[in-house]
């Protein structure tokens, strides 16, 4: 069997278990299984009582999935522990907040060499294997050590961390081997790949297969539903109300606390014939377990609280903060009417929420995406109101600026991003990944389609 003709075989610590995944890279990796045909590999969720040897199938058609399982020990030192205690912090610029403990890296490295056993079985040759994520950086090493001579290829969903960060790694001395083991190492912007360059340069270039793939949404799709949302939903907002959204998981690296104080630096200086301005906050919460997020809770509490203590009025709360998971279809809706987007993270590898932000908008009357610089998605969006995220009167004037925009510029700032999230759109950045995974030139949409994608909307 060619390279080219082989089966994929994705691997990712979280696989979809409904028949028909909905959310952008599921969907994308489901339609390249479904084209190809091949093999998801997951884990099977949280930690099991009793954990079962090997691989069990839990779906198949065009192509099958399998999970394994993750003992209670597993999860506590390679999901919660190392994963997300240590890398995670690590790559978001928060090496303050690793906490390594003993057992950890053994148990992060037992259950990639154990997966690697796995996959070795199955694997065929000319399968092309793609991994994701931090939660599997070893896993090519791993299968290298076992004779699997395929092409296997890594994408990272977050940041790739600074050159002087990774020495707080236990075994940083390790990364630059993990990396090597992948013929291609993508990540999502070129100040990834400009890292991981600075990193390996102090070894004298042994790596050289970083390639930045700048993830993307389904944006025909995503404003599909957010019409059909909108349209049916009757949320309360009184006139001359304008809506700011923010969508995020509950975590450190959104930057919340900072995010709220930025929209108190636009109360503060608010005047009272301006529009009574609400911040909508989605943020439900995450990896409780892990210590690092105990307390994220309670101090976005008390900061939204104070605001709203300081400037509610009577027909009026400034911010609404909802720890609710809001079903996908339903945000859409509430995207599509939110006049300002403020994604301000402190450090993202991406960040979607910006790009569907933007696919939600109506090009007629669209919103204002005001962006962190330290999103991915800023690379791409110059476009947007890029904001330092630590500054808050910095935002609170960006905010100020979205809220009093003109409609032409509206319109210019949001057609230019819309041409970009529509280019490379997740189509594209799994053609992509896929491309260079088989060895290939970088497939790119000829401009002509591009055109006709652009007026079908
Ligand atoms: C980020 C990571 C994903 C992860 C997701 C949710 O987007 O890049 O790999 O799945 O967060 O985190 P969780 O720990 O709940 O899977």
């Amino acid at each position: 069997m060619s390279q080219k003709g082989g089966r994929l075989i994705v691997i990712s610590n979280r696989i979809p278990t409904d028949e028909t995944p909905s959310g952008g890279l599921v969907v994308a990796l489901h339609e390249a299984l479904t084209e190809r045909g091949g093999i998801w590999i997951g884990s099977s969720g949280g930690p099991q009582e009793a954990p079962r040897e090997g691989l069990t199938q839990i779906a198949s058609g065009a192509y099958s999935r399998y999970a394994f399982d993750l003992s209670h020990a597993d999860y506590e030192q390679y999901y919660l522990g190392y994963a997300n205690s240590v890398l995670w912090p690590l790559f978001h610029r928060r090496a303050d907040l690793i906490n390594v403990q003993p057992g950890m890296v053994e148990g992060y490295m037992a259950v990639n060499e154990r997966l690697a056993k796995m996959v070795a079985e199955i694997a065929q040759p000319g399968d092309l294997i793609w991994v994701h994520d931090y939660h599997f950086l070893p896993l090519a090493a791993a299968l290298r050590a076992l004779g699997v001579d395929n092409r296997v290829g890594f994408f990272l969903h977050i940041p790739f961390p600074t050159a002087s960060d990774v020495p707080a790694l236990p075994q940083a001395d390790d990364m630059l081997d993990w990396v090597a083991a992948y013929d291609v190492f993508g990540m999502q912007t070129e100040t990834d790949v400009q890292r991981l360059d600075a990193l390996a340069a102090r070894v004298e270039g042994k790596v050289n297969n970083g390639r930045a793939f700048p993830i993307g949404i389904d944006p025909v799709g995503y404003r599909d539903a957010a019409i059909a949302s909108a349209a049916g939903d009757n949320m309360a907002l009184s006139l001359g109300q304008k809506l700011i959204i923010g969508v995020d998981r509950l975590d450190y690296s959104k930057g919340l606390v900072h995010r709220f104080e930025g929209f108190g630096a636009y109360l503060a200086q608010r005047q009272d014939s301006d529009p009574k301005a609400t911040l909508l906050q989605i943020a439900p919460p995450s990896r409780e377990n892990v210590d690092a997020y105990q307390d994220i809770r309670a101090h976005l509490e008390s900061t939204a609280g104070a605001l709203n203590g300081e400037y509610a009025e009577l027909d009026w709360t400034p911010i609404r903060y909802i720890r609710r998971n809001v079903a996908r279809e339903r945000l859409a809706g509430v995207m599509r009417r939110a006049d300002v987007g403020l994604v301000t993270p402190l450090a993202d590898g991406m960040n979607l929420v910006a790009k569907e932000f933007v696919a939600a908008q109506d090009p007629d009357d669209p919103g204002v995406l005001i962006l962190s610089s330290f999103a991915g998605a800023a690379e791409q969006m110059q476009d947007a109101l890029i904001v330092n995220p630590y500054d808050a009167t910095e935002m609170g004037d960006a905010i100020q600026k979205a809220l009093s925009m003109s409609l032409d510029e509206r319109k210019a700032r949001h057609a230019a991003l819309l041409d970009g999230v529509q280019t490379q759109d997740i189509h594209w950045w799994t053609q992509s990944c896929l491309d260079a995974l088989a060895g290939e030139r970088v497939w790119l949409r000829p401009l002509a389609t591009w055109a006709r994608t652009l007026s079908a909307l």
